[in-house]
């Protein structure tokens, strides 16, 4: 931590980006991406889907990365989720038949807003919905997902099925309801909030820091390309997670507290970040140092 503090101390107040002012969606995205382009010139737009590898200075990590992605380590994960996927519930439906177009090419469009119930809805949040509604018996429909590891492997193998299901689509968010703009402004409220004994703000890692390695073996991604790859699998964790147990990781490393799996703000993030990231193709499920 104290090699972060020094990177951000050398950077300088005026390197540290800041807090945009009010502005459409489109009008942050357009700032977003220049911020990037400047910051990364060589980098080409759809790479920033392939995470912190293709960031100048990672080649050795994206080395190690390419020769991962052989045999990926995931492909196990997968395989479950795509079974839990298939197997009929008590019923004889399928989780095919709750999505439009039996959950093919559909993915980009996830997190969306929901009018009728007024709130942000993922991925996980339609399947766990599809499993209840048809009376399925899956652990991570009742689970405690913060605490119940074994449940939470099971939504995130399932999910990453999902995402797989829609590879290479990209992405698009739509921001049309009122009601969708607000969610995204909690979102890109939460995004540029300083928080944690640390008092960092997602953006001073993700943005600030990108491409830079602070010690350990540890080199930051790009905020653009955000969630692509999720659930994804990262060698540490040697295990499929889902995009909120992401988030919670990245509280706690500045010792803030986490946010519930699955929670109101966890969601309105997930659909900034998503939304940051239109236009790029869905590369989940991936690996990740
Ligand atoms: C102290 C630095 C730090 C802060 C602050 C931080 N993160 Fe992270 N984050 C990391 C590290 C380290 C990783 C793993 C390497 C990587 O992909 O950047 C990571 C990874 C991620 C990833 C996965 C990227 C990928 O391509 O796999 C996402 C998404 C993410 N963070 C979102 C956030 C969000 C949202 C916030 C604010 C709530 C945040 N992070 C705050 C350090 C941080």
């Amino acid at each position: 931590m104290k090699k972060i503090m020094m990177l951000l101390a050398a950077l300088g107040i005026a390197g540290v980006v800041a807090t945009p002012a009010a502005a459409s969606p489109a009008d942050d995205l357009k700032h977003f991406r220049d911020y990037f382009k400047k910051k990364f010139p060589t980098v080409k737009f759809d790479d920033y889907a392939n995470g912190l590898y293709v960031l100048p200075g990672n080649e050795e990590y994206k080395a190690q990365w390419e020769a991962y992605n052989e045999f990926p380590p995931y492909e196990l994960g997968l395989g479950n989720g795509k079974k839990d996927w298939e197997t009929p519930f008590p019923n004889g439906k399928t989780f095919a038949s709750c999505f439009k177009n039996g959950g093919k090419n559909i993915a980009q469009n996830y997190p969306y807003w929901d009018d009728k119930s007024q709130k942000v809805r993922s991925a996980e949040i339609d399947i766990m919905d599809c499993g209840k509604k048809n009376g399925g018996k899956q652990a991570y429909l009742t689970a405690d997902l913060d605490k119940d590891l074994k449940a939470r492997v099971a939504l995130a193998e399932i999910t990453a099925h999902f995402y797989s299901l829609s590879k290479g689509q990209r992405i698009s968010i739509d921001l049309s309801k009122p009601g969708a703009v607000k969610a995204y402004e909690a979102g890109k409220k939460f995004w540029w909030a300083r928080r944690g004994q640390l008092n960092f703000a997602c953006a001073n890692c993700h943005m600030d820091l990108a491409g830079r390695n602070f010690g350990g073996n540890q080199p930051l991604s790009a905020a653009l390309g955000h969630t692509t790859a999720w659930p994804a699998q990262r060698l540490e964790w040697g295990r499929l997670e889902t995009i909120h147990w992401r988030y919670a990781t990245c509280n706690s490393q500045v010792r803030a507290k986490p946010l519930k799996h699955g929670s109101d703000a966890y969601n309105t993030l997930e659909l900034y970040e998503k939304y940051m990231s239109s236009g790029l193709p869905l590369t989940a499920p991936a690996m990740r140092n």
